[in-house]
């Protein structure tokens, strides 16, 4: 099976869907890989450590597996990388497949068997093939960096000869994976933290890395660790209780999402007005449309004083741990399906995992979400 690595060309996109490290152990099972030169240069992955680890530099579309961290897209000079796949090749990436319902529907129509690694089950074999995970992960560390950057003060309490600085306080809405993250980060980086989320078993989990766990008697818990929407009257609920506690803080983490995918409105310019000058609102829902109203994904603006940073894509700002990470939730995926005598991906439609997260087959979409999204698309 040959098995090859575009370079990615999202605007930004700093990683690559396979290091050399994962490349060395997809040889050593019998694939041929190939990856398109340059792919990993700007996750610091020189082509030399490709061609050491076994790989062939050279043309990737002509592969009958495409590892790819983002979705299909036009390339530089025109060409959309949907239509650039082989017919009946698999691809396997983190599409987000319900964001561009319509390139899926580019996918299916090319013969493309696509599989999409943030949409795989929430069980524990699948953990090691999670890319939701391991790059919000990312995300809550990083985002908590740059608020601290942003902030006028410190994080810790420091007791200095000319008197003392107070410890900051941070607040984390939302306690999935990249909350947690943001949690622990912000707290090794001495501040004080609190954090809520509407699912209230994360309690424990938000204790156990030192947050205070601020409640609202809200259960919205949607099955695998995913939150719903919530009622019109929990919203209210929850806005008051965001009101008064945010009002306090110095700054605000945000981390919200329904489904993995889209950002609750949470914070509104009432909300914000509560905060002090020089507070920092960072909000992580960007990717999925911001979990604040006042944010501009990608930008940096102020509001009554406060920063408001909605930062995207920030796994692609530590694009060598990134990567390293992604590649080997992509390699646990190929692995766990590997023909070790036919040296190939074995398809098995029946299987919890590839019937999860497989977004088209037979020239179709076969993912519901991706089905709805792609109605609602439509005028
Ligand atoms: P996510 O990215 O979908 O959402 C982030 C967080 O926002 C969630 O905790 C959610 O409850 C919260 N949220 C949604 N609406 C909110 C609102 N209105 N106000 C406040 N918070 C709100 O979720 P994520 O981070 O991908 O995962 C959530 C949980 O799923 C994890 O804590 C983990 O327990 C579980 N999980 C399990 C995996 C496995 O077993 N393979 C893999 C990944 C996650």
């Amino acid at each position: 099976m040959k098995i090859a690595v575009p370079v990615e060309v999202r605007p930004g996109e700093n990683r690559v869907a396979l290091d050399p490290e994962s490349c060395r152990k997809l040889v050593q099972a019998g694939a041929e890989v190939v990856v398109e030169p340059g792919a990993g240069a700007r996750a610091f992955f020189p082509d030399e450590a490709y061609r050491q680890a076994g790989a062939a530099l050279g043309e990737p579309w002509d592969a009958d597996l495409v590892l790819k961290v983002n979705g299909p897209r036009e390339r530089p000079g025109g060409a959309h990388e949907a239509d650039l796949l082989k017919p009946g090749a698999i691809l396997l990436a983190s599409l987000f497949p319900t964001r561009d319902p319509a390139a899926m529907e580019r996918l299916a129509a090319r013969g493309v068997t696509a599989f999409s690694t943030d949409c795989i089950p929430r069980t524990t074999r699948a953990q090691a093939m999670d890319t939701l995970s391991s790059q919000a992960n990312i995300t809550g560390y990083k985002g908590v960096l740059l608020g601290a950057a942003e902030f006028p003060g410190y994080f810790p309490l420091f007791m200095t000869a000319a008197g003392t600085t107070p410890q900051a306080k941070v607040f984390v809405i939302g306690a999935g994976v990249a909350g947690l993250q943001a949690i622990a980060t912000a707290r090794r980086l001495g501040a004080s933290v609190s954090a809520t989320d509407v699912r209230p078993e994360v309690r424990e989990q938000i204790e156990s890395v030192g947050g205070k766990y601020v409640g609202i008697d809200v259960k919205a818990q949607a099955g695998g660790g995913y939150a719903a929407e919530l009622s019109a009257e929990d919203k209210a609920l929850q806005a008051s209780m965001l009101a008064a506690h945010c009002a306090g803080m110095d700054v605000v983490v945000t981390t919200a999402l329904i489904g993995g995918v889209f950002a609750p409105r949470l914070l509104d310019e009432a909300i914000v007005a509560t905060m002090r000058p020089g507070s920092v609102i960072v909000d992580l829902g960007a990717d999925g449309g911001g979990n604040c109203t006042l944010s501009r994904p990608g930008e940096t603006v102020t509001a009554h004083g406060v920063r408001i940073l909605a930062p995207l894509n920030l796994p692609a700002t530590l694009p060598r741990a990134a990567s390293t990470l992604f590649a080997r939730n992509l390699l646990n995926f190929v692995l766990a399906f590997w023909d070790k005598e036919a040296r190939r991906l074995r398809l098995d439609p029946e299987d919890d995992i590839q019937q999860g997260c497989a977004i088209t087959r037979d020239g179709g979409i076969v993912h519901g979400p991706t089905l709805k999204a792609l109605e609602r698309s439509r005028p």
